[in-house]
C-alpha cells in the first residue's frame, strides 16, 4: 500500500476500536469506541504513531487508511460471505463455542475454515505493510490466530506478539477441530503468546509438547530452529481510574438515584450485565432469582433483578436461540410471580453508553455474574470500580477469568442452581461491615492491576523475548 506509512507499533484486532457516529454537521464520521483495549493502547499508539488494523463492522465506499480521534486506522474489507464464513461461521460458530467448553455445539465447515485462512492472510498482508523494520506487532483474539505464523513467514524481523482474549480449552476439547495443528502453527509464529489464566497458558504448552514434540519449559517453548516461544497470563483488566472518575460525576450519582427510584427504591435491587450470549449464563441466575421469590425467601416487593442483555452476533442461530430461551424464562418468572406494580425482573435488551452503565452499577446492590465460561469477565471489574463507597455485593462463577483476582467476590458455581440460591441470598444478608471488606480489597485489585498495567506487563515482556531467544 503506497499511500500507509509504515509504524513501529501495529494492532491487529477483528474489530476497529472506533464507531460510526453522525456529527453535529450532520456528516458521519467515527469516534474512538470506549472499549478497555483502546484505552490502554491509546497512549502506546500516540508515541509510536501507532496503527490498528481491524474490520469496521460494515460496508465502507472507501478502504484507505484513515484517522479519527487521534487513531490511524487501516480498515480491512470482507465480502458479505466472508462476514458470514469467516466472521459468524469459523469465528464465532466454531471457535467461541469450542473454547468456551462447548458450552453450545461447535460446527466445523471446510469453506468457513478457507474464509478464515483467507481473511487471516489478509490482516497478516496488511501488517507486513504498515510496520516498520523491527517493529512490534500485536494479535488479538481468537479471529486472528494464523496472523502470527503468516506475518513471520513474509516479515522475520518483526516481534510478534498475540493475546487471546477467550478461554484457551484442554486438549481434549482442542483436539476435536480439525485444523488444530495449523492452528498451533498459527499461534507459534509469535513471540510471546498471552492467555487470560495460567491455565489457558498451561493448556497451550501441552497440546504443542503432547502434538508437536517441541521442548517445553513451564512458559516457554523452544522450536526445532531454535527459536522460543513465550506462553504466560496477562489477565486484563479495566480503565479504573477512567470508569471511577465517571461514577463520582453528580450526573451519573443522580441518574442512579433516578433508576432505583423508577425500580421503586426495593431493598434490594439485583443487576446483570452482559452481551446476550450463551456463555454468559443468564438463564440459571435468572431461575435461582425466580426460585427464591417461588420458595417464598424473598418477597416479590422486596427485591428486582435488572437484566442487561445487548444485541450480539444476531445471525448466527445459538444466538437466536439463546434469545428466544432468555425471553422465555423472563417471561415466565414475571408471569408466575410478578403482581401488579411488582415485576421481579426488568429486562432490557439494549446496549447503553458507559454514563448509564455506571450509574447501573451504582445502583445495584448485587452484581450477578455468573457465565459457565469466560476469558475474564470485565463486568466484573466495571461494578467494583463503580462502587467506590465500598458497598455491594458481587456474586462471580468461578468460571470466569476475573475470579482468580476478586477473590472476595460470592463465588458460584452456575450449573448448580441450589448453589446460586444460597450465594444470592448469603451476599443479600450480608453484614455491611462484611460486604465492605470485600468491597475494599476487590477495589484495591483493580485500581493496582488496571488495564494500562496489563498492557505494559505485556508489551515489556515481549520487548524481553530477544532474551527469550538468546536463553533458548
Ligand atoms: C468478546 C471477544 C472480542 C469481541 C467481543 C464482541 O469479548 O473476545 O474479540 O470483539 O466479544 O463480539 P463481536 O463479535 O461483536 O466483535
Amino acid at each position: 500500500m503506497a499511500d500507509q506509512p509504515t509504524s513501529s507499533f501495529v494492532v491487529l484486532a477483528n474489530r476497529l476500536p472506533v464507531d460510526r457516529v453522525t456529527g453535529a454537521d450532520g456528516e458521519p464520521g467515527w469516534r474512538a469506541s470506549p472499549g478497555g483495549l483502546v484505552t490502554a493502547l491509546h497512549p502506546v499508539l500516540r508515541e509510536h504513531d501507532g496503527v490498528w488494523i481491524g474490520w469496521p463492522g460494515g460496508e465502507l465506499d472507501d478502504y484507505s487508511p484513515f484517522k479519527a480521534d487521534g487513531l490511524s486506522l487501516v480498515p480491512v474489507e470482507l465480502s458479505s460471505q466472508e462476514v458470514e464464513h469467516y466472521y459468524e461461521g469459523m469465528s464465532n460458530g466454531t471457535l467461541w463455542p469450542l473454547y468456551h467448553d462447548v458450552v453450545a455445539k461447535p460446527a466445523f465447515h471446510r469453506e468457513w475454515w478457507e474464509a478464515y485462512v483467507e481473511v487471516n492472510q489478509r490482516f497478516a498482508d496488511l501488517a507486513a505493510d504498515a510496520a516498520a523494520q523491527g517493529a512490534v506487532v500485536w494479535v488479538q483474539d481468537y479471529q486472528l490466530q494464523l496472523v502470527p505464523a503468516m506475518l513471520r513467514e513474509r516479515r522475520p524481523d518483526l516481534r510478534i506478539g498475540f493475546f487471546l482474549h477467550i478461554p484457551f480449552p484442554p486438549t481434549e476439547l482442542f483436539r476435536q477441530m480439525p485444523w488444530r495443528d495449523r492452528i498451533l502453527e498459527g499461534l507459534l509464529g509469535a513471540d510471546l503468546v498471552g492467555f487470560q489464566r495460567p491455565g489457558g497458558a498451561a493448556n497451550f504448552v501441552r497440546l504443542v509438547r503432547l502434538r508437536f514434540g517441541h521442548k517445553t519449559h513451564r512458559d516457554k517453548i523452544v522450536l526445532a530452529d531454535g527459536r522460543a516461544v513465550g506462553a504466560r497470563a496477562y489477565p486484563i483488566s479495566i480503565d479504573f481510574h477512567g470508569l471511577e472518575a465517571l461514577a463520582k460525576t453528580s450526573a451519573v450519582m443522580a441518574r442512579a438515584a433516578q433508576i432505583r427510584d423508577e425500580l421503586g427504591d426495593p431493598p434490594h435491587v439485583l443487576l446483570g450485565v452482559d452481551r446476550l450470549d450463551y456463555t454468559k449464563g443468564i438463564r440459571p441466575r435468572l431461575r435461582a432469582f425466580g426460585e427464591l421469590i417461588a420458595d417464598g425467601r424473598i418477597k416479590v416487593e422486596d427485591a428486582v433483578f435488572v437484566q442487561v442483555a445487548s444485541p450480539s452476533r444476531e445471525r448466527v442461530d445459538q444466538y437466536k436461540e439463546v434469545r428466544a430461551d432468555i425471553e422465555r424464562w423472563v417471561g415466565r418468572i414475571n408471569g408466575d410471580l410478578g403482581r401488579i406494580g411488582y415485576q421481579p425482573i426488568h429486562y432490557l435488551h439494549n446496549s447503553f453508553p458507559r454514563n448509564e452503565m455506571a450509574a447501573l452499577y451504582q445502583a445495584a446492590d448485587i452484581m450477578v455474574v455468573t457465565p459457565f465460561a469466560d476469558g475474564m469477565n470485565l463486568v466484573a471489574k466495571e461494578y467494583v470500580t463503580c462502587r467506590y463507597h465500598d458497598t455491594g455485593a458481587l456474586v462471580l462463577s468461578e468460571f470466569a477469568g476475573a475470579a482468580d483476582q476478586l477473590r472476595q467476590a460470592f463465588l458460584v458455581n452456575p450449573y448448580d442452581i441450589n448453589g446460586l440460591k444460597d450465594s444470592i441470598w448469603a451476599a443479600m444478608r450480608a453484614a455491611p461491615r462484611d460486604l465492605s471488606r470485600r468491597m475494599r480489597t476487590m477495589r484495591r485489585q483493580v485500581r493496582e492491576h488496571d488495564i494500562s498495567a496489563w498492557a505494559r506487563g505485556f508489551l515489556t515482556d515481549l520487548d524481553a523475548t530477544d532474551e527469550l531467544r538468546r536463553s533458548a
